[in-house]
């Protein structure tokens, strides 16, 4: 594992001196810098005014399109600001001109609500979906991914990483594949951007959606979209309001002609400072550095979980990050999670319809799950695990 200044990443972030943060799939903690910066500009905000305060702290919003360009090889007009990464995904999703008899292919790792969409397009519009199944390791199945695309298919849409698996699945394989046949490729990077080195233009994908406060450890309420130069002039995103285009004569509109056509107005300035400053923190780490202590860390528990009595731990994949999950024989993970938060220990339960085409398929009906973060430590693993042991035990 490259050495890493551990000490300073926790000095950063007081909260891990008490508690044991392994929900960071759920939210992870924020270092101080950003914390500062999001309470500075409320404050500022209270003191002066809210559009004064904007126009004043107008380089340290708009650092966020130059920030997230930098962190995952995009350029900045390739950037939207929005509040969350279902927000991000949506404006994306329902941008593309589907017709009936359209397919789209995704993989048994996808997320609840992207499924939820795919529904409602196929009631609305008439697409069809085709769930790519998983290869023998877990991962989405390349070869079958291949032999399923034909003329009618419009879109891939694929989780990187699943809410509920540590499963990283080939997101530049996927992108070969799309791009070979000239169909769009979406890219739910949730879970995976501030957890390991991204770069869409070695993913090949047409979108990409993240949210801020998850591995990123920016605040609640931000998000992103990545949307490709190339394709911009084919996508007319669901909601336009007179920031995403221009009412240029009584019966026309003009759309901008960057990806901030995807957002509207109105946002929290000071969560967008916020992630500005959680991009370029993150950055700064190198996301190398914190993609190899994330997966190194996780694989340490997965290990300690592994030998205690009754516990399962569930993660299938090649390639696995730092979500693990688990679960415990005889024990309801909801209960689980309250015991080990009266230990001091932060973890979430995840439920079958989180990701349903997987855990339905592996009757699970909910799971625990621990993810890491690279602030986290071997001793909290092994506290983390002897706790688990203790209230399993009780
Ligand atoms: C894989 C995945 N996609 C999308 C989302 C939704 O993110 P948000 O809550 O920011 O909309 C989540 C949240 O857990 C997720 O895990």
């Amino acid at each position: 594992m490259p050495s890493f200044d551990l000490a300073r990443a926790r000095r950063d972030t007081p909260a891990c001196e008490q508690v044991i943060h392994f929900n960071n799939a759920g939210a992870a903690l924020m270092p101080d810098p950003v914390v500062d910066a999001v309470i500075g500009h409320l404050q500022l905000e209270a003191a002066i005014g809210g559009y004064e305060a904007a126009e004043r702290h107008a380089a340290a919003s708009e650092r966020m399109y130059g920030a997230t360009a930098a962190l995952i090889g995009a350029t900045a007009p390739e950037i939207a600001f929005l509040e969350s990464a279902t927000r991000a995904w949506d404006q994306a999703f329902y941008a593309i001109p589907f017709r009936a008899g359209d397919r789209i292919l995704t993989s048994v790792a996808e997320y609840a609500s992207n499924y939820i969409a795919f529904l409602q397009l196929v009631k609305r519009t008439g697409v069809g979906i085709t769930v790519i199944p998983d290869d023998a390791q877990g991962q989405i199945d390349l070869a079958a991914l291949s032999a399923a695309i034909d003329s009618r298919t419009r879109l891939i849409s694929l989780t990187h990483m699943p809410s509920t698996s540590g499963l990283i699945n080939p997101a530049a394989a996927v992108g070969r594949i799309a791009r070979a046949a000239g169909v769009l490729y979406l890219l739910d990077a949730c879970q995976t951007v501030g957890q390991m080195d991204i770069d869409v233009q070695a993913i090949g994908c047409d979108f990409l959606s993240a949210t801020g406060r998850k591995y990123l450890r920016g605040p609640r309420g931000t998000g992103f979209l990545y949307v490709r130069a190339g394709i911009m002039d084919q996508l007319e995103p669901p909601v336009l309001d007179m920031h995403a285009a221009t009412w240029v004569s009584r019966d026309a509109y003009v759309m901008r002609d960057d990806a901030r056509r995807f957002e509207t107005w109105e946002c929290s300035i000071a969560g967008k400072i916020g992630l500005a400053v959680a991009l370029d923190y993150a950055h700064a780490w190198g996301m190398p550095a914190i993609g190899a202590r994330v997966q190194a860390l996780a694989a340490t528990l997965r290990q300690g979980l592994r030998p205690l009595p009754g516990v399962t731990v569930l993660d299938r994949g090649e390639h696995l990050g730092g979500i693990v999950t688990l679960t415990v024989d005889g024990h309801d993970p909801v209960d689980l999670r309250r015991r080990l938060h009266a230990h001091g220990i932060n973890v979430s339960v995840a439920k079958q319809q989180a990701t349903r085409l997987d855990l339905e398929s592996r009757g699970i009906e909910s799971l625990l799950r621990a993810s890491v973060h690279y602030y986290n430590t071997e001793g909290e693993i092994e506290r983390f695990c002897a706790g688990l042991a203790a209230v399993i035990k009780a």
